[in-house]
């Protein structure tokens, strides 16, 4: 039995994830291929038994480069799926997008997963928090593990018209959230807010650390040149997390997303359900600090997080 695992990954907690799952299946007796969507297209999932479709959680949707592969994906005929995402806070309608994406494309689910990852999001963490740090954890790999042996199980229940029971959908998020979703949505950020990215000249060094950082090659860099971006930006802010200087200028340093910023920042600093460190940036590198914050749990993770 062949299974194919679709991933895509900036800082390689999906990829963690995406492998355990693959171990699990194979130990199991599956033959599993893994696919990083930055590689290139995936091949043909026709040709899998079980086809999994995994991303981390960016604004509280998939991550662009894993959408737009879940939108192309056809055919797969009543051929098994499963969906799974990593996301530091809360996950909004990631999971949610990609169990709906596999249907669509024909597929029959037998399971989902989702774990916390380490979330060094700029707007989080230049606000000194770095949420879900360390994550996924061992625990997090050996669940994810067990949840890939269990996949060729299911496949067979499911085969056997004895589908295994599934997790409902996530609720939706609070409005905060979903209006968040909406003001980043992938098509305002590619036709909109990538047009904003740039470099300030007088602070670039002309380095060329953010292109080489780029999860979308999307920043065009020559020796000696400030580096240009195109219109493939995704707003994951390595570049501007990466810069030394501080040089890179983004939309998300309008004032306008300033009060959302903060909310996130408060509201999942209270959230007993979520770990957090208190970090520095300095000079592209995340620091660890002994300062406290003050901010006390409330309770309740209102994203119905499986944890
Ligand atoms: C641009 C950006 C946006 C993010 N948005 C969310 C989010 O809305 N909700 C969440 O739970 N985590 C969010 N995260 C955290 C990531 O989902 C988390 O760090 C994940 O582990 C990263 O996966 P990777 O290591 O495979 O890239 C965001 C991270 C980035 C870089």
């Amino acid at each position: 039995m062949r299974a194919l695992v679709i991933y895509w990954s900036i800082s390689g907690t999906t990829r963690a994830v995406a492998q355990s799952i693959a171990n699990g299946l194979e130990s199991a007796g599956a033959d599993a291929v893994l696919h990083d969507l930055a590689k290139g297209d995936p091949p043909d999932p026709t040709t899998a038994d079980i086809i999994g479709l995994g991303c981390p959680v960016h604004y509280f949707r998939m991550a662009a480069p894993a959408a737009q592969a879940a939108a192309a994906l056809r055919g797969l005929d009543g051929r098994s799926g499963f969906a799974f995402v990593v996301h530091g806070t809360y996950r909004g309608v990631a999971l949610n997008r990609a169990r709906a994406a596999l249907r669509r494309a024909g597929a029959r689910e037998i399971g989902v997963f989702s774990c916390r990852g380490d979330d060094r999001f700029l707007g989080y963490t230049r606000r000194g928090y770095e949420f879900s740090p360390g994550r996924p954890n061992g625990e997090d790999l050996d669940r994810a593990e067990r949840f890939g042996a269990g996949l060729v199980s299911a496949h067979f229940s499911a085969l056997a018209g004895a589908p295994p029971p599934l997790p409902p959908e996530d609720r939706s998020p609070g409005w905060v959230y979903a209006a968040e979703r909406l003001a980043l949505e992938r098509h305002l950020v590619h036709a909109v807010y990538s047009r904003f990215m740039s470099a300030a000249t007088q602070r670039c060094t002309r380095c060329g650390r953010c292109a080489r950082v780029c999860p979308t090659t999307n920043i065009r860099w020559a020796k000696g040149e400030v580096p240009a971006w195109g219109r493939e930006c995704i707003l994951c802010l390595s570049c501007a997390e990466t810069c030394p200087e501080g040089a890179v200028r983004s939309p998300l340093d309008w004032p306008v997303f300033s009060p959302f910023l903060d909310y996130n920042v408060r509201h999942a600093a209270r959230d007993p359900g979520i770990e957090h460190a208190r970090v520095r940036l300095v000079r592209g590198r995340l620091q660890r600090t002994a300062e406290t914050d003050g901010l006390s749990p409330t309770g309740g993770d209102q994203d119905g997080d499986d944890e």
